[in-house]
């Protein structure tokens, strides 16, 4: 999950349905994560949910009333099924039982939750939670098989411990992973069909066996991005130097260590890629010679390194006939603009994120603020966490993409 008001589900509007299970318990903590995340929230429970968990809990969570019953005169009189089917963003059925999943792909209306899904155009997701022999019964699957051929979504479900005793597939998923799901769903998919390659962090230059030349690349921006463009529904290959980061769901991830490793995998990538993001600080310069042994200290001795120049990775790549749209990075200490659109043309890049670097700026923090050029134009976005820049950032190089193709297919 992304920080509090840095998600995508800010400002939606989520109806929240809980049915008859166990796990119904978990739809306080879900409540609260959901508003955590930003999200409206109005929540619709079964009369059986009502055995496991009081509307009173999730009424108080969510700070609205709870709606149950499809001919309560005042409930519908408040906000009834037709104009909370209309406020729905989405609909998110968690914990969705084997019955309510049954019902829903029979299109039934004999309760409120399955009549606002019936009557609502807003997008479907289910979590569903039962015994794991329910969960695997023809019935069940050939019903989801429905629901999936309808566009619903399904989350999950988690294997492990049963609250029957059984052990497998059914449990679920944790509330944590299901704001996760949602918060990719509700991106839109501008990039579906697409392949989009990254590179993130640093490179290591290996002096000897235990000294390297790298710098302070975290790789928090490079993955921020690889998470954007999973978002907007791109594959995505991320190549990845050395850094400590958990790779975003849905991302293919090769760690490298040298610049000419990355250059080996982006070059074994690129040509498949419709996007390539060169977000890695690569070291420009490489030790000529790599010591096997540890050097030593010698007493009131200077020790001179001779340096190479490594391959420059995206400029190779924007030199081959056949090649994506390219999207570079530059990092500046001074003059950002002059050499940002320097480099844009020098590589011969398509577009180019132009960030100030040095004295707690760009590398390693959580926030950065980027110049983007390309070559009729440019836009600054403003500080922001990297995750929340990199979706703004993805928005304009969509843009970018979609208009040059739309150039070359005219
Ligand atoms: O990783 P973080 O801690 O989140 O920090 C993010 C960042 C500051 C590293 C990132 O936002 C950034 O600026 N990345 C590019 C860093 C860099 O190497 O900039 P440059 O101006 O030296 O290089 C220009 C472009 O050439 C970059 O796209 C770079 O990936 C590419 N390059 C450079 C050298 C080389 N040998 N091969 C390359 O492909």
């Amino acid at each position: 999950m992304t920080e509090p008001l840095d998600s995508p589900l800010a400002g939606k509007h989520i109806v929240l349905g809980v049915t008859g299970s166990i796990a119904a318990y978990k739809s306080a903590d879900l409540v609260r994560r959901l508003r955590d995340a930003g999200a409206e929230l109005r929540v619709v429970m079964t009369k059986s949910a009502c055995e496991f968990i009081t509307p009173l809990t999730l009424q108080t969570l969510s700070g609205h009333p709870v709606a149950i019953d499809l001919l309560d005169a005042d409930q519908e009189s408040a906000m009834g099924h037709i104009t909370l089917a209309r406020w729905a963003d989405w609909i998110l059925v968690a914990p969705a039982s084997a019955d309510v999943i049954a019902r829903l792909a029979q299109g039934r209306t004999d309760d409120l939750l399955s009549a606002l899904c019936l009557a609502s155009e807003s997008p479907l997701a289910l979590a569903p939670a039962m015994n794991n022999k329910m969960w695997s019964n023809p019935a069940t699957q050939d019903n989801l098989t429905v629901l999936r051929s309808r566009g619903v979504q399904i989350i999950g479900p988690a294997s492990g411990d049963q609250a029957c005793g059984e052990q497998g597939e059914g449990r679920l998923v944790e509330p944590l992973n299901i704001v996760v799901a949602m918060e990719r769903y509700v991106v839109p998919k501008r990039l579906l069909g697409k392949k989009v390659l990254i590179t993130a962090g640093p490179t290591y230059e290996a002096i000897d066996p235990v000294r390297f030349i790298g710098n302070r690349s975290s790789g928090k921006m490079g993955f921020a991005i690889a998470q954007a463009a999973v978002e907007a529904g791109a594959e995505v290959t991320l190549i990845a130097g050395p850094v400590h980061l958990t790779t975003p769901t849905g991302v293919k991830r090769v760690d490298v260590e040298t610049a000419q490793a990355m250059f080996e995998q982006v070059s074994s990538a690129v040509a498949e890629s419709d996007i390539f993001i060169s977000c890695a600080a690569v070291a420009d310069y490489r030790p000529c010679q790599t010591e096997t042994k540890k050097i030593k200290k010698i007493a009131n001795s200077e020790l001179e390194l001779k340096l190479e120049p490594t391959i420059d990775i995206v400029a190779a790549v924007a030199k081959q006939q056949l090649k994506p749209f390219i999207v570079g990075f530059a990092a500046e200490t001074q003059d950002v603009t002059e050499y940002a659109q320097e480099k844009l043309q020098r590589k011969n890049l398509d577009m180019i994120a132009a960030n100030q670097v040095g004295n707690g700026l760009g590398f390693a923090v959580d926030t950065n603020t980027l110049s983007v050029f390309w070559h009729n134009g440019s836009q600054e976005l403003p500080i922001a966490v990297k995750t929340q820049l990199a979706r703004d950032l993805m928005m304009l190089i969509i843009e970018q993409y979609n208009a040059k193709n739309s150039i070359k297919t005219a």
